[in-house]
């Protein structure tokens, strides 16, 4: 672990954390902004749910905004991206033989939410193959676009992808869905706080990123952006009292998904702190220091396993990703948990298993220095 980080945060200090980008880990003051919001609602909960709550979530929704570049009125807080983007797949008007294109490189439970949104409409989910190594942008969308034809109507693409860990060229992305008006949604869970983010600049339909990952926000923080001109037509995944609101706010989209009775927004509460936070400790320098150690981990158990990288560095940001032998992945990462205490995630990709470590603050190259060791015991 980083010594001068560590304390910062609750993580326990038996355990190697190498997974980051699972779950988040929390600071302490972050963490204490959430439990100092939960007190608040606590002094007065029938005042704060009904009235309070609006202008406090409009100033975490002005933060948030000013941080990733979009107007503060586009975007709702959701507790995770699947949530999110469940509820903008299931308001999509897809029909018979309608294509989603798609990579090989998604998150499962959204490629779950398209197959079953794809069987009831009888629409197909195309996963276009991106090869590895992924040696360089033009390969990238060379290969990509080779899935667009007159019956996509939706890209859905990961900016940073979850079993393979690699930075997608969703810039590039975006101006070919616009130059063939195909909607363009955007899985960003792993960008805020990670690497920078631009909504204005990268104008997709929709993006959702978490806030619970890489800026270390409490648990259950996360967005969903839409542009103006869609925020009507997507439909709250839950009724609640902003549909036909007999109070209308400023529009349907914050009146159907920002508001429902007892869900506790706490954990949204707590942005404006979150970004103070980020700006005290100059996070944009961390971050850059943890790519710097991740691209220097990379090569370390490259070069002392005897492994390919699947991709070049300008694909890297703060984890990286790499083929192993192993049969079975959930077996494996327990036994990395129980008996080596280093806390790293193992996946079934395609037909490789793949693990990846991530670099957060509290890291070092010692942390692996230690998981080299270990793949070297278990010869993986
Ligand atoms: C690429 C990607 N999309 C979406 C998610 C959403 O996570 P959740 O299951 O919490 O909604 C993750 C989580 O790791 C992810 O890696």
């Amino acid at each position: 672990m980083n010594s001068t980080f560590k304390s910062l945060f609750l993580l326990d200090k038996e355990t190697v954390h190498l997974n980051h980008g699972s779950f988040g880990a929390c600071p302490k003051p972050i963490f204490e902004s959430l439990i100092s919001w939960q007190k608040k609602i606590e002094s007065n909960p029938a005042k704060f749910l009904a009235f309070d709550i609006y202008n406090h979530l409009e100033e975490s929704r002005l933060s948030l905004s000013e941080y990733i570049n979009c107007n503060k009125n586009d975007i709702v807080f959701f507790p995770n991206p699947s949530t999110a983007l469940n509820t903008v797949i299931k308001s999509l008007d897809l029909k018979k033989n309608d294509e989603i294109l798609t990579t090989n490189h998604e998150y499962g439970a959204l490629d779950k939410t398209w197959n079953f949104i794809c069987k009831k409409r009888e629409s197909k989910y195309i996963k276009q193959k991106i090869n590895l190594p992924l040696n360089s942008k033009e390969d990238f969308i060379k290969e990509f676009v080779k899935g667009i034809n007159n019956k996509t109507k939706v890209i859905f693409i990961s900016h940073i992808t979850s079993p393979t860990g690699l930075i997608f060229p969703v810039e590039e992305v975006c101006k070919i869905a616009k130059e063939n008006k195909i909607f363009c949604i955007i899985d960003g869970a792993h960008v805020p706080g990670h690497i920078k983010l631009d909504l204005k600049k990268l104008d997709p339909d929709i993006y959702t990123g978490a806030c619970h990952k890489w800026m270390c926000a409490p648990k259950g923080t996360s967005f969903l952006y839409a542009k103006k001109n869609i925020q009507d037509d997507i439909d709250p995944l839950v009724i609640s009292w902003g549909y036909d609101a007999e109070i209308p706010g400023i529009s349907k989209f914050l009146d159907y998904h920002q508001w429902q009775g007892t869900n506790d927004p706490s954990a949204y509460l707590t942005l404006p702190d979150i970004i103070k936070f980020l700006n005290d400790y100059d996070w944009i320098n961390v971050s850059k220091n943890c790519h710097e150690i991740n691209i220097q981990a990379k090569e370390l158990v490259g070069n002392s396993l005897n492994k390919k990288p699947i991709s070049s560095n300008e694909f890297i940001g703060q984890m990286t990703s790499f083929e192993i032998n192993c049969k079975y992945p959930i077996d494996l990462m327990k036994t990395f948990y129980e008996k080596y205490k280093l806390a790293v995630p193992i996946f079934q990709w395609e037909d490789k298993v793949l693990l990846r470590f991530s670099i957060q603050a509290y890291n070092s190259l010692d942390d692996i220095e230690k998981l080299i060791k270990i793949m070297k015991e278990m010869r993986l």
